[in-house]
């Protein structure tokens, strides 16, 4: 088997890249306002009922209908789930490995198709669909050679008239709740992650990125999966999603998504239920409040760059995403004068054209909701470049900085969510250090520091899961960045790491007297 390696992100400064990108979002936009089914039992199933997937950069856009399960459609869902286990954890992992790699080999032939539907769904610029695109083609491969690795459980010794073996099985019906901001990717993962651990899956993806998941629900089908393992239940979160969790069948769930999701999830999963007999294990992958601390040696153009990027790339509406500059006294002024002057050369608009690099927000309560807290900004800060909206045709919310922000202020502790980027100065490293530690999150953050002793205090003292040094705090790659956060943004599941699958695991130990 060739070793793990991450899909190569697309160069689109070659011109052939840029035309067959083209020619993937004229495919997509000839496809716009089909129907897709739900997957229930191994059956195609259209309800009246739809869910209408726009385009956030054109709101009359419609990318597609979506059938929407009730609670009747995830019963039966769940309890052809419930029998389809009982087959599917005994297929041999070497099999459900294979059904990883030609779905990843299938999405690859196609990988501009899938992110031209990025670009129409959730409004991701060209280069972030790329990259959302390969990361699920990743997870497919990586997660396909781990359970190659897990299959045979792990070694434990044996005694004189025994043999003992510990292996990893399965544990059952997953309830799989994804976010749109990785609308493939996360998706993708979190799904196959499950089944190729040998779970039967209920997939239930977010409401305004349905049409790319029953995209993916096809792939998976035409690699080999068999029915009734995977199941496509889109619908409404507070209908479908409370019921599936609550559901005595239901073995565990694995969600990404808010903190308030999260939560309300990880206490209702934990109420044991009429009839069911196992305590649900629960992934929860939530928000983040995450950090770019600069130091006064660092290279300041270097802080710039990565605070742009971080903060602005899709929007900022990544998990992972810099809405927190804390800055040392000594060069707060020049970092935050270049970052002005870089986020200023951004072009914001609809990202089916390429110099678009700053995107729409995801639709009418996210627009709505960056807009109150850039209105709390101006209260609370000194508001420096952007600061406003144009919801007219798509959700666009100019980049915007604030300075000068308190470690207090609710725009330094809240998750916005958009474009958005706080600036708080430090009097030195350390005082930074707590103030980027002074959240109830802990998903990333980044230290710019050319200070060996003030790296070193950040490795131990910086409290987030995923730490960088000296670049920007997205983009973490598969395999080679785990990925999953502290405190209240998480479970610190690691998506993308070597423990990942044992989550979706029971270890078994059985001993033979000889
Ligand atoms: P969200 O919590 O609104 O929705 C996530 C999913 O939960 C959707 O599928 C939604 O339909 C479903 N849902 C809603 N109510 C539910 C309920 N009562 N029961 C079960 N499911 C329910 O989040 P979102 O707006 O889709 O995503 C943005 C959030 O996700 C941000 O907070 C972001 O930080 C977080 N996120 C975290 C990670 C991570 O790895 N930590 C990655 C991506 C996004
Ligand atoms: N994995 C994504 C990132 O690191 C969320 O930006």
């Amino acid at each position: 088997m060739v070793p793990y390696k991450h899909e190569a992100l697309t160069d689109f400064t070659k011109e052939e890249n840029q035309m067959a990108f083209k020619e993937a979002l004229k495919k997509v936009e000839g496809e716009l306002g089909k129907e897709y089914p739900l997957r229930i039992a191994g059956e195609h199933v259209f309800t009246n009922e739809k869910i209408i997937s726009f385009n956030p950069a054109n709101k009359n856009e419609v990318i597609g209908f979506v059938s929407k399960t009730d609670r009747a459609l995830a019963e039966k869902a769940i309890v052809s789930a419930a029998q389809t286990f009982e087959s599917w954890r005994k297929v041999k992992a070497e099999v459900r490995a294979d059904i990883l790699f030609k779905a990843a080999a299938i999405v690859r032939r196609r990988k501009h198709e899938f992110s031209a539907y990025l670009v129409k769904e959730a409004g991701k610029p060209w280069i972030e669909a790329d990259a959302d695109t390969a990361e699920g083609i990743d997870f497919m491969e990586y997660y396909g050679r781990q359970i190659l690795k897990l299959k045979d459980g792990a070694p434990v010794q044996s005694r004189q008239g025994e043999y003992n073996r510990y292996s990893y099985i399965p544990l059952g019906v997953g309830v799989v709740i994804s976010p749109w901001n990785f609308a493939f990717a996360i998706m993708a993962g979190t799904t196959v992650a499950a089944l190729v651990s040998g779970n039967t899956v209920l997939l239930k993806p977010a409401s305004t990125t349905p049409v790319v998941a029953a995209k993916f629900v096809e792939v998976l089908e035409e690699a080999g999966l068999p029915k009734g393992v995977l199941h496509f239940i889109p619908g409404s979160g507070s209908e479908v999603g409370d019921y599936l969790v609550d559901h005595p069948q239901t073995r565990f769930i694995s969600f990404t998504g808010s903190r308030d999701v999260g939560t309300r999830i990880y206490e209702r999963a934990a109420k044991v239920n009429e009839g069911q007999i196992w305590l649900k294990r629960v992934i929860a992958e939530m928000g983040g409040k995450d950090t770019i601390v600069v130091d006064k040696e660092a290279d300041l153009d270097l802080a710039a760059q990565s605070i742009v990027a971080s903060a602005f790339g899709f929007a900022g509406q990544k998990c992972s995403a810099c809405s927190r500059a804390v800055v040392v006294e000594d060069v707060y002024d020049q970092v935050l004068q270049k970052t002005i002057e870089l986020t200023k050369n951004l072009h914001v608009g609809d990202p089916t054209h390429f110099q678009h690099t700053v995107g729409p927000v995801i639709d009418q309560a996210a627009f709505a909701k960056i807009l109150n807290y850039i209105e709390i900004g101006k209260q609370e800060g000194r508001l420096n470049v952007g600061g406003i909206g144009d919801s007219e045709k798509g959700f666009f919310v100019q980049p915007t900085i604030f300075s000068d922000l308190e470690p207090e202020a609710r725009i330094m502790q809240e998750e916005i969510f958009g474009p958005v980027v706080a600036f708080c100065k430090a009097k030195d490293f350390n005082e930074a250090l707590m103030i980027a530690n002074n959240t109830d999150y802990g998903l990333t953050g980044s230290v710019i520091s050319t200070n060996r002793e003030h790296i070193e205090k950040a490795r131990e003292d910086f409290h987030v899961g995923n730490l960088y040094i000296n670049r920007g705090c997205t983009g973490a790659v598969v395999g080679y960045q785990p990925f999953g956060g502290f405190n209240m943004s998480g479970t610190d599941s690691k998506a993308g790491g070597p423990d990942y699958l044992l989550l979706h695991m029971q270890a078994k130990t059985v001993s033979e007297a000889l």
